[in-house]
């Protein structure tokens, strides 16, 4: 299992008895997370999304509207970088989004000139303490160390669960320096 299906695990079993009625998708890219928060949300529940690439965007929107009978869940796609989605996302938000989700890096399948950066990425961590259901929450953020600035960004997103969130689960290959990490914290484990 990869570590996008691990995240993916680690959130469908938090989700197991309460669905997010918020959701956001902090790095939209190809749509596959988006896709995956959208089915699990609970009726009348919404996504919200963020990237910095029309075509992350398009992806998207066009994998859940492909979905059957979405009508009574909602998505909010905004073309911005997830630094400031503390201040873009509706007031009603503050305190109440129950899942969260970052995967780092470039675009698959882009020219990866594009990527996440280690300062844009820890200002949106700490918007995100704002945002989150402190009763109900799951944070899964999938850093990559391979790209450039990835090394840098891993660390800070180390230090930033460690600060904020001791007990939160870390996995990937400890053995290989320049392997994925995926970090996730949630109401159950802080
Ligand atoms: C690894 S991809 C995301 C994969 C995606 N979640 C999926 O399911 O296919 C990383 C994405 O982060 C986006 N990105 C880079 N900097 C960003 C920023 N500051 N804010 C939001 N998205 C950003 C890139 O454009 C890229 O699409």
């Amino acid at each position: 299992m990869n570590l996008v299906q691990k995240s993916h695990v680690l959130l469908r079993d938090f989700f197991c008895n309460n669905s997010p009625k918020i959701a956001v998708d902090a790095t939209l890219g190809r749509g596959r997370d988006a896709l995956f928060l959208f089915e699990s949300l609970a009726d009348g529940g919404i996504l919200y999304g963020f990237d910095v690439q029309k075509a992350a965007l398009e992806e998207s929107r066009s994998l859940i509207n492909s979905l059957p009978c979405s009508s009574r869940k909602k998505f909010n796609f905004f073309l911005e970088s997830h630094s400031n989605m503390h201040f873009l996302l509706p007031l009603d938000c503050r305190g109440n989004v129950d899942a969260i989700c970052f995967n780092l890096g470039w675009l698959p399948k882009s020219d990866k000139i594009i990527t996440t950066s280690a300062h844009s990425t820890l200002s949106a961590l700490e918007g995100v303490l704002n945002l989150i259901n402190p009763e109900n929450f799951a944070l899964s953020v999938l850093s990559y160390r391979g790209h450039s600035g990835g090394m840098e960004e891993c660390a800070i997103v180390g230090d930033f669960f460690s600060n904020n969130f001791p007990h939160a689960e870390i996995f990937g290959d400890f053995e290989n320096p320049i392997s994925p990490v995926l970090f996730f914290a949630s109401n159950k484990n802080i």
